[in-house]
């Protein structure tokens, strides 16, 4: 069968090899799914507006980020239990973001170890952590962060409490699992997915203590207990001593909350709603990124993730001041497709989608993107140019 063209193309050779339940999990938002929705949705709406007789011989897609290299300005977001879409699916994916030159992102609910995948590939990557309950479990989190070479930490805050997902809810993908004969019944018709499961490790979340000692059912009960819905902007200093390294949050959509990251000392902030996973009806985040981009000032990096799909779609946010993007599930379904090279199939597509849409649009490197390659400019926040300069 010919390989997928496209993210889309992805999906469906996702949704047709994996379980109904983990295609959903993968593939859903909370609730209603506006807000998964509305990611997708604001970005075809930013039509894109291109120069013609310029120079696009030659294209330059780098970039650096928190001040390493990257070969293109698109990074892999933390999921946790990649291992579902494929067994092992953060190292494969890790070297997939290796062999394009760029920057993976491991979740603290991954399915291998921080460990395993410092291992697993050259290059930078980073460690995103979950604030736990069990303050000594956090703590020895980011030391084992720091000790594998994390090139920085990133917190995610928009988590307090799990979103519910009412697809997975239905499918009693839920802890514990509701088994039906449905479930059953739709396991036999993915032999193949079944197969690859048992035949690899036991399927973990690997950075908790004793997680190859107990089920992962058991351990989601204890993590879903252990979310800190106590959090606050005092925490940062703490934690930003113990890691000792670049600190990035990941899920502000609020631009007083960048603010408030900026005067915390935070290096980067991630505007992001968890891919429409948390709360429903939230704005989207190529909605949120302007206002964002305008309260930073360029005095930290801004990133963005949610509803990328397309090449254009990172035209769009570097467009509007997002220094790059990340991507979630175009990784999960590139692996659940195809095995471990989906990851870097989905990543290359993103990447030469990328190219070809700064060679239409007459734009001959990624830094050279701003407001006037959209329709409407004034889309853009109106402090962005001087952004621009500050981060160069
Ligand atoms: C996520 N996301 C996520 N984020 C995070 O900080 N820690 C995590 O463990 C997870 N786990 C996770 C699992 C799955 C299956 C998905 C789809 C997403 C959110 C992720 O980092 C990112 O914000 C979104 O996936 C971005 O949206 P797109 O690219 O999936 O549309």
């Amino acid at each position: 069968m010919a390989e997928p063209l496209s993210i889309a193309g992805l999906r469906e050779a996702a949704r047709r090899r994996l379980p109904r339940a983990v295609f959903d999990f993968i593939d859903g938002g909370a609730q209603d799914e506006c807000t998964l929705r509305a990611n997708r949705a604001d970005f075809d709406a930013l039509p894109l507006r291109p120069r013609v007789l310029v120079d696009v011989g030659v294209r330059d897609l780098r970039t650096t980020v928190l001040g390493r290299a990257v070969a293109l300005p698109l990074l892999v977001a933390p999921t946790g239990l990649t291992g579902l879409a494929t067994p092992q699916g953060e190292l494969h994916a890790r070297r997939a973001a290796a062999a394009l030159g760029t920057i993976y992102c491991l979740s603290t609910n991954a399915s291998c170890s921080i460990e395993a995948v410092a291992a697993a590939a050259p290059g930078p990557f980073w460690f995103q952590l979950y604030a736990m309950r069990d303050r000594g479990l956090t703590r020895d989190l980011v030391q084992r962060a720091r000790a594998a070479g994390c090139d920085a930490l990133v917190l995610t805050v928009d988590l307090v409490q799990q979103g519910r997902r009412e697809r997975d809810l239905r499918n009693g993908f839920t802890v514990p699992p509701r088994l039906s004969l449905r479930n059953a019944l739709d396991m036999l018709r993915h032999g193949r997915w079944v197969l690859d499961q048992l035949r690899a490790p036991r399927l973990e979340f690997a950075n908790y203590p004793s997680g190859a000692d107990r089920g992962v059912v058991e351990l989601a009960q204890l993590i879903a207990a252990q979310f800190d819905a106590t959090l606050t902007w005092d925490d940062l200093a703490a934690l930003r001593d113990a890691f000792g390294g670049p600190l990035v949050l990941k899920g502000l959509l609020h631009p007083d909350d960048a603010r408030r990251a900026v005067e915390h000392g935070v290096d980067a902030v991630i505007v992001s709603n968890h891919g429409g996973r948390q709360l429903d009806g939230a704005c989207s985040a190529i909605a949120a990124l302007p206002a964002i981009v305008a309260a930073v000032g360029g005095r930290a990096e801004v990133l963005l993730d949610g509803g990328v799909r397309r090449g254009a779609d990172i035209v769009r946010a570097l467009a509007l001041g997002a220094r790059a993007v990340l991507v979630g599930r175009p990784v999960l379904w590139g692996l659940a497709a195809l095995g471990p090279r989906g990851a870097e199939h989905a990543l290359t597509i993103l990447r030469d989608e990328l190219d070809h849409c700064l060679a239409l649009l007459g734009v001959p490197a990624v830094r050279a993107l701003d407001a006037h390659c959209l329709h409407d400019p004034r889309a853009a926040p109106p402090v962005q140019a001087a952004a621009r300069v500050a981060q160069t």
